[in-house]
């Protein structure tokens, strides 16, 4: 099998000997983006702030193209905030919480999934996780797990560890049909697969950029619908999230109508033009052209690793995964054969009781090939 290429590859300046497939941790940068956060410098060190309203306008270009990126036309509705964990915060402290109400999702989640609505235990909201080793059908295993006190359901669309993607639309219409709001942290899926805030059903949706969005760490997308972005709870106040944030000297404030109420002061600027920048690649490539790139990669892993008789730990069907590759080494100890890929330029994960390999668009067939060598000469050479 040769793999296809895309023409906008050259925007990566990878070290040919670097395999780099761990873009569910950290994507590397683009060239664009390198270059967008080098004139920001420049322009900083040169001109100071003098071109602050030009910023500005790098920003609401992001915003724009957040919106796009999940399928949605109301700019407004985004707020960019530090991470993923922060918006899931934003959203578990937020949400007006009854006591002995419930929170579902899935016990094997990234820990921010996990810890943050278990934080709400004080408050007498419980969280019900369902154990994926034991469910052959998530969605309807998690709806199953609901009941009249739950009013959230909360899940990461793509699974860190394996990477099993979930059918969102199958649970947000559970969700619509009784009255419960669904929260999607999209950080593994966003930037390598299409999203639909429509088909999705979801209320909130949550993503930092530096995954499969190529974006620096620090940045991270934060949607809620505007019924629920106006009975949202705030908890972080100054004064960016104000209506007027520009009349530093009106005593009488409310909070900005639009989702901006969540960003309470001074906005990270350096990470706005990186990101913006990043995702300008995304759309000049286009997630439909993007999509099938990651699946014909993951395709040739699967083929690699079944060739070799290793054990393959993600789902093997198409519309069950999304980036993301994990498997085994019959009897090599992955907490031996990880350092050891890691220190022969392979960067990956150790994760989910495997090695994670997380491909993006613009992996080569050499990459692919070089890092199967690598595995194999490491675990059995
Ligand atoms: C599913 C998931 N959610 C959240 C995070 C953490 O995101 P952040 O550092 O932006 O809070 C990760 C990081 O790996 C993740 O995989």
């Amino acid at each position: 099998m040769s793999l296809q290429r895309h023409r906008l590859d050259a925007e990566f300046a990878l070290d040919p000997e670097l395999c780099h497939l761990n873009h569910a941790a950290i994507g590397p940068w683009p060239r664009r983006t390198m270059e967008a956060v080098c004139r920001f410098a420049t322009d900083n060190a040169a001109r100071g702030s003098l071109d602050y309203l030009q910023w500005l306008e790098v920003e609401t270009h992001l915003r724009h193209r957040l919106a796009r990126l999940i399928g949605s036309d109301d700019s407004a509705s985004i707020a960019l905030l530090k991470n993923t964990s922060e918006a899931l915060s934003v959203i578990a402290h937020g949400l007006p919480w009854r006591t002995g109400e419930n929170v579902v999702g899935i016990a094997q989640e990234f820990p921010s999934n996990r810890i943050v609505w278990e934080s709400l235990a004080p408050r007498g909201v419980r969280w019900r996780a369902l154990d994926l080793d034991q469910s052959s059908d998530p969605e309807g295993d998690l709806c199953a797990l609901c009941d009249e006190h739950t009013r959230l359901i909360a899940v990461s669309w793509v699974q860190y560890a394996r990477g099993l993607r979930l059918d969102l639309a199958r649970i947000g219409a559970f969700c619509r049909a009784h009255d419960i709001r669904f929260c999607v942290d999209a950080i593994q899926g966003l930037g390598a697969q299409p999203f639909s805030l429509a088909d999705s059903g979801a209320d909130f949706v949550v993503a930092d950029g530096h995954k499969w969005m190529f974006g620096p760490e620090g940045l991270a997308l934060f949607y809620a619908a505007p019924a629920h972005r106006q009975t949202l709870g705030l908890h972080q106040f100054g004064w960016h999230m104000v209506a007027n944030p520009g009349d530093f000297e009106q005593y009488d404030w409310t909070p900005a109508p639009e989702a901006r109420r969540f960003e309470c002061g001074s906005p990270n600027l350096l990470a706005v033009h990186a990101l913006e920048a990043s995702l300008s690649l995304l759309e000049d490539v286009g997630i439909s052209r993007i999509e099938p790139l990651i699946r014909e990669r993951c395709d040739w892993l699967i083929e690699a690793i079944d060739r070799r008789g290793f054990e393959l730990l993600s789902p093997r069907a198409p519309e069950r995964r999304a980036g993301i590759i994990t498997f085994r080494v019959p009897e090599v100890a992955s907490e031996r054969l990880y350092p050891a890929l890691m220190a022969n330029q392979v960067l990956c994960a150790q994760r989910g009781g495997g090695i994670r390999f997380s491909p993006h668009f613009h992996t080569t067939e050499e990459t692919l090939t070089l890092a199967m060598e690598r595995v194999e000469q490491l675990a059995r050479g």
